[in-house]
């Protein structure tokens, strides 16, 4: 069955879009078979598409997010994925708050020569481009693991 990966961030509209879709690009390239997906922890932006400083980042490298619209996690998607991947501690504490025994990585260990633990906050930070590089190089270490596992061969 297809492996099904569910990134989580706090708004859906900045990182956890941004990481399905420069995962989704990126396993293209190498024709892994993959069901990607995001959602927020907050309800705020339900429904809305990615923030537009980020779009505007993302779509720079080649990158779209257009058609993404917010979302917010639910007990129903701890059964619906193989893997959540967290971009930061709250997400991961919120995370178990929903569901203890969630398996649930953060983005970041997948790129340890990044030094980062977590990929900050660009609606914060207001660094776009320094999160997106970050997303890129934690989405080639993600492929790397399952590549080597074998998990998602098409
Ligand atoms: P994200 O960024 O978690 O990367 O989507 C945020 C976007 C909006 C808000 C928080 C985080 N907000 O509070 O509205």
């Amino acid at each position: 069955m297809t492996y099904r990966i569910l990134f989580v961030c706090l708004g859906n509209i900045c990182r956890s879009p941004t990481a399905e879709a420069v995962t989704r690009a990126k396993a293209q390239q190498r024709g892994l078979d993959l069901v990607l997906d995001s959602a927020g922890t907050g309800d705020w932006h339900v429904g809305k598409p990615p923030y537009g400083a980020m779009q505007a980042a993302v779509s720079a490298r080649g990158y779209d997010l257009s058609s993404l619209r917010a979302r917010q996690v639910g007990r129903k998607d701890f059964a619906a994925f193989d893997l959540i991947i967290a971009m930061d501690d709250d997400n991961v504490a919120d995370l178990r708050g929903l569901n203890p025994e969630a398996a649930v990585r953060a983005f970041t260990d997948f790129a340890p020569g990044s030094g980062a633990t977590h990929v900050p906050d660009p609606y914060f930070t207001r660094d776009f481009d320094g999160a997106l590089t970050l997303i890129e190089s934690c989405a080639d270490g993600l492929l790397d693991w399952l590549d080597a596992s074998g998990t998602a061969q098409a």
